[in-house]
């Protein structure tokens, strides 16, 4: 079993999201969660877009040990100096550098050639690692980039002193076979490559952050970065907590460990969600209330009977409370006695008829019956004898 390093960036790619806007001190605590929550490296900020994301990036560089805090920076090197102030007092300080790869973003947007986007890459890891120990070098857009360009580039960047490559899909359009096959690609042509960490980040454009994210870790990726509720630009980042929950439950086919402790994944989606008010669906995966929920009658009976049946994470794992009986119109008369009993009421064989009857028919008005109404229900029938 190996390793797959977690790198959050929850408070920097993930505080992209438009209309999020975290204090410094919002930004420490998610940055204390993240600790608890045990990933390896947590992406801080970016020092050089705003005096506040500064202040914030150094707060919890100073306060934050059991994790490596890293910020990003683009390649430029006054974005580089400002990295450095807000990082230097870091337990390990990290740097991470980015320059676009792609032809769209290299005529474009940079309005450089490749000769010249690879020359400052070099430059500006050799300028960084003049300070910083660790310094990870970002392809913006790899996705969409000339792979064998990119496999010359990736070289350099390493010989130039990158310990941690990352290929982001910045724009969530690869899918699983060709995010895995650019991999797969680069393990096989850069020769320095097993000297350093090869990391993912995927947009989820498309909806298949996670997906891709898993093909990169099939094809040699030794890191995996993205968000808690994969919050961030657009669409947002890989949901680390999905991927993680992902490599657990289906290590028959990924034989890989991470150091997160996953009873904390719930503790950490709840933070995030509240301070930066981006609510989670409730049918969102490992997080959403409904993910432990069961409505119908045929399912309620399955898991009453062993929780396998339709059950394949158990709440416990990710620190969620087990909502097994959900009571609404598909419930069962099977579910609907444990409920009761579960409340405190043992009632006579005629008297859950007549209970269940009362509480069906409610359910023809509310979508959802709360153990109030239930209460209710069952005082009534209780007073009626
Ligand atoms: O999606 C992206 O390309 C990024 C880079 C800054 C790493 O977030
Ligand atoms: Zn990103």
């Amino acid at each position: 079993m190996s390793r797959i390093k977690i790198f959050d960036t929850t408070l920097r790619d993930g505080e992209q999201s438009p209309g999020v806007n975290l204090n410094a001190l919002e930004k420490l605590e998610i940055a204390k969660q993240l600790e608890r929550f045990g990933v390896d490296r947590m992406e801080a900020g970016f020092p050089a877009s705003s005096k506040g994301d500064f202040q914030a990036v150094k707060q919890i560089a100073d306060t934050i040990h059991a994790t490596s805090v890293t910020g990003l920076a683009r390649a430029v090197k006054s974005d580089i100096d400002t990295a450095w102030d807000a990082l230097r007092g870091a337990e390990e300080p990290c740097l991470h550098i980015f320059l676009a790869t792609s032809p769209i973003h290299m005529t474009y947007k940079l309005k450089k050639t490749p000769e010249q986007v690879m020359e400052t890459a070099v430059d500006m890891v050799t300028y960084a690692r003049q300070r910083f120990p660790k310094v990870e070098w970002s392809a913006e857009d790899a996705s969409r980039s000339d792979w064998d360009f990119l496999a010359q580039l990736i070289e350099k960047v390493i010989a130039a002193g990158a310990s941690v490559i990352n290929l982001p899909d910045t724009v969530g359009y690869a899918t699983p076979a060709t995010y895995g096959e650019m991999f797969r690609y680069m393990k096989e042509n850069v020769p320095s490559i097993d000297k350093v960490d090869l990391s993912c980040h995927c947009h989820n454009d498309l909806g298949l952050a996670v997906a891709n994210s898993l093909a990169a870790v099939e094809n040699g990726a030794t890191q995996v970065e993205g968000t808690i509720n994969g919050i961030g630009e657009r669409a947002g980042n890989v949901a680390l907590e999905e991927v993680a929950v992902a490599l657990k439950i289906r290590s028959d086919f990924y034989p890989h460990t991470t150091s997160l402790n996953l009873s904390e994944t719930k503790r950490t989606s709840d933070l995030v969600a509240k301070l930066t008010g981006m609510h989670i669906p409730r049918n969102k995966a490992v997080v959403g209330r409904n993910a432990f929920a069961h409505e119908s009658g045929i399912h309620q009976d399955g898991v009453l009977k062993n929780k396998e049946t339709y059950e394949i994470i158990t709440p416990e794992m990710v620190g969620a409370k087990s909502d097994t009986l959900f009571m609404g119109k598909h419930s069962g008369r099977h579910a609907f006695k444990e409920k009761i009993k579960d409340m405190g009421y043992e009632l006579a064989e005629e008297k859950v008829g007549e209970a269940f009857e009362a509480f069906k028919s409610l359910t023809d008005r509310k979508k959802e019956v709360t153990d109030d109404d239930l209460f209710t229900i069952l005082m009534n029938i209780q007073t009626e004898n």
